[in-house]
């Protein structure tokens, strides 16, 4: 059977907007035992930062997008394009934001640069050159 971490690596090489997460702020959501789900909850000094949110294509449009952000406790925030997961921040209450506060920035500032560098080390130049190019497409919404 296909493990957690083969099964996120399947997901992640199909959707570049994903960044990679660290084993330990993993979380899946399983059916049949199965993962079906993935997200990962990181604080960011004063607010937490839900990344990496993908669910199997085949599980798509039934409501696990609400599941995940049901998990997210205390001040939030979340960097995306996506239409579907957009929606869904919008009706639970994330509101479009530029701003998250100095520290926040600051932390998430060295861990941006940190992730292109992961990105080039791991030669995961296709991903690296999408989310160059999108990057102003990406929105932070954020629930307090
Ligand atoms: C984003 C993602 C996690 C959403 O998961 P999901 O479980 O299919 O979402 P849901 O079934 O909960 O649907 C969420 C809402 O979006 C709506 N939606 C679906 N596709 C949409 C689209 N293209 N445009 C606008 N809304 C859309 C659904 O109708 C639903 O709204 P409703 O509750 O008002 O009916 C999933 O599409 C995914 O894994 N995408 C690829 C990875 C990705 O881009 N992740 C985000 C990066 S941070």
């Amino acid at each position: 059977m296909m493990g957690d971490r083969e099964w996120l690596a399947k997901q992640l090489a199909r959707e570049l907007d994903l960044i990679s997460c660290r084993e330990k702020n993993s979380r899946y959501i399983y059916r049949d035992k199965k993962p079906i789900a993935h997200y990962s909850i990181v604080g960011r000094g004063g607010i937490k930062e839900l990344t990496t949110v993908v669910v199997d294509p085949e599980f798509r449009g039934q409501g696990l997008s609400y599941e995940i952000l049901e998990q997210c406790q205390g001040p939030t925030c979340v960097f995306t394009k996506n239409l579907a997961l957009i929606n869904s921040l919008e009706k639970t209450g994330f509101k479009s934001a530029w701003w998250p506060g100095f520290i926040p920035f600051t932390v998430m500032m060295f861990d941006r640069i940190w992730r292109v560098v992961k990105m080039v080390l791991t030669l995961d130049f296709k991903r690296c050159l999408h989310q160059s190019r999108h990057l102003f497409s990406y929105r932070m919404f954020i629930r307090k």
